[in-house]
């Protein structure tokens, strides 16, 4: 069965650099292949994962609508199946699935269910499918990517931030996607924040899994445009996220 494991939160927490070290994590423990998932319009978790995006879902969905561009003899449905599949990035343990926005005005709202049903054929193939989400959880909310069997609520370590964690996890439990459970990070911690934040994550109902703290070689990384799965493995951020997985694996 894939286990599917989708990462939320406010933008700018952390949400790409965990589920990237979270990918690290499932390599080490040689839970491949993965199925990368970047729901975020604004992309870049291939920069994390050091992948090459060719093609992204909503400019395949954008081309669709233009004319002529379904060969003749060729259904919408075949065609857009057709380069769904070129728009998955392989590599050794982990493919990348690019959602991406749409570049016209307008949504992608129009073939969702088809979108839905290539993403459920192409996870089977997976053990672990695993989701970075943008702020807005509009892939989770219209179930793209399916059920969810954990998901992370990623928050910095501020009180608007846990705020903000609360009103995400919320959200999700208003969504009508079946989420196994839920767990909240914290994330760029220096200390013991967790006790003086202690009163507000109370607020939001879920329980702790862990800190990714603040870690030094994360910014060198992503300040060169490093792939954070190159970290090494006593790098803070990477220890911390190997034990929150320990701990709430699926
Ligand atoms: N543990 C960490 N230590 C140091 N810097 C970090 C850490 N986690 C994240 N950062 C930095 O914080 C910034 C935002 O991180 P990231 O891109 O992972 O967040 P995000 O939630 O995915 O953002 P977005 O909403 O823009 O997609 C980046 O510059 C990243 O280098
Ligand atoms: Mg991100």
């Amino acid at each position: 069965m894939t286990k599917r494991i989708a990462v939320a939160g406010k933008g700018g927490t952390g949400k790409t650099t965990f589920a990237a070290l979270l990918i690290k994590n499932l390599i080490e423990d040689g839970k491949t292949p993965i199925l990368a998932v970047d729901a975020d319009a604004n992309a870049n978790l291939n920069e994390a994962l050091g992948l090459e995006v060719k093609e992204t879902i909503g400019r395949i969905l954008d081309q669709t609508k233009e004319r002529g561009a379904v060969p003749a003899g060729m259904t919408k449905e075949t065609f857009i199946q057709y380069r769904l599949n070129a728009a998955l990035s392989e590599s050794k343990d982990v493919d990348l699935l690019v959602m991406g926005g749409p570049e016209g005005p307008g949504c992608y709202c129009y073939p969702n269910d088809l979108l839905k049903k290539h993403m459920e054929d192409l996870a089977v193939n997976y053990p672990y499918v695993v989701m970075d989400n943008e702020a807005g959880l509009e892939h989770l909310s219209r179930r793209t990517a399916g059920e969810v069997d954990v998901l992370y609520i990623v928050s910095d370590a501020t009180a608007r931030g846990i705020r903000s964690a609360a009103r995400a996890h919320q959200l999700v439990r208003s969504l009508k996607t079946k989420v196994g459970q839920m767990h909240l990070v914290v994330t760029k911690t220096t200390g013991n924040e967790l006790e003086a934040l202690a009163g507000e994550i109370e607020k939001v109902g879920l329980p702790v899994a862990g800190t990714m703290p603040y870690d030094q070689k994360v910014a060198d990384y992503d300040l060169h445009g490093r792939p954070l799965v190159d970290l090494p493995g006593d790098s803070p951020a990477v220890e911390a996220v190997k034990e929150i997985w320990r701990k709430t694996e699926v």
